[in-house]
């Protein structure tokens, strides 16, 4: 396999280990640094080369995670020991994984890098419910929504658009706001009985699916309270 630069920008998929791209695992068999994620687990860690240093940046120490500057610097330092260094994160990492912030660095630094894409949550999410995110003649669009912001709370999303719009939601870090962000979609327009899914830990055995309305599933998560991550699908391509 070619390679073109010496620092790999990393998606490890949802979670299971089967998820990888071929391109990942060629490369955590040969990385001398894997700078990763808390949540990629152990199957894909194993992957790594036997003496490969593993560092957890998001590990938390003092009870905070580590800043993402300072991520941004261990990884640049990482950069330029010369080692083959993969940064591991979750899912996709151009979709809410701040990669935009780590490419940003090492640009600053002068180091080359390449992106290895990887399965995103709502990709695995819709293949778990066994459900086209696009559905013919039903969804014509998806979104991707973060429902946490920077600003800590539920981002002023256009909810008129998005309910107007006809797609499917996929919506990342709805766990808390789902509450809110739902009076907010049916208070657009969106119908209450609008088909509604969350999936936690999907791809993992401890995958748990809860399919319902956009007006139930809030009370159902309330009730279940999953400690995994969670990915919500909102949409008539559900039902
Ligand atoms: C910071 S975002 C990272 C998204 C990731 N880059 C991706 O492409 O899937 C974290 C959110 O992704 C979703 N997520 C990531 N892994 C998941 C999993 N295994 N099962 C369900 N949702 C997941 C959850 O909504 C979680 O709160």
């Amino acid at each position: 396999m070619e390679i073109s630069a010496r620092i790999f920008l990393a998606g490890a998929g949802p979670g299971s280990a089967g998820l990888l791209t071929v391109r990942l695992a060629w490369l955590l068999g040969r990385a001398g640094i894997v700078l990763h994620d808390s949540l990629i687990g152990p199957d894909v860690l194993a992957l790594a080369r036997p003496g490969a240093e593993l560092v957890d940046v998001g590990k938390r120490c003092g009870g905070k995670a580590h800043p993402q500057a300072e991520i941004c610097r261990l990884l640049v330092e990482a950069g330029q020991s010369g080692a083959l260094v993969v940064r591991l994160k979750g899912g996709d990492p151009m979709i809410f994984g701040r990669a935009a912030e780590e490419m940003e660095a090492l640009r600053a630094a002068g180091l080359a890098f390449e992106v290895v894409p990887g399965i995103t949550a709502a990709s695995a999410a819709a293949a778990a419910l066994a459900v086209s995110l696009t559905k013919r003649d039903v969804s014509r669009a998806v979104h991707f929504l973060a429902a946490h912001g920077s600003e800590g709370g539920l981002p002023p999303h256009d909810w008129a658009a998005l309910a107007a719009a006809g797609g499917t939601l996929a919506v990342y870090m709805g766990v808390r706001t789902l509450p809110v962000l739902a009076q907010k979609l049916v208070a657009a327009g969106m119908a209450p009985d609008m088909p509604a899914a969350a999936v936690e830990n999907v791809s993992l055995p401890d995958q748990r699916i809860w399919r319902s309305s956009l007006a139930m599933l809030p009370a159902i998560l309330a009730r279940v309270e999953p400690a995994g991550p969670v990915l919500l699908l909102i949409g008539a391509a559900l039902g």
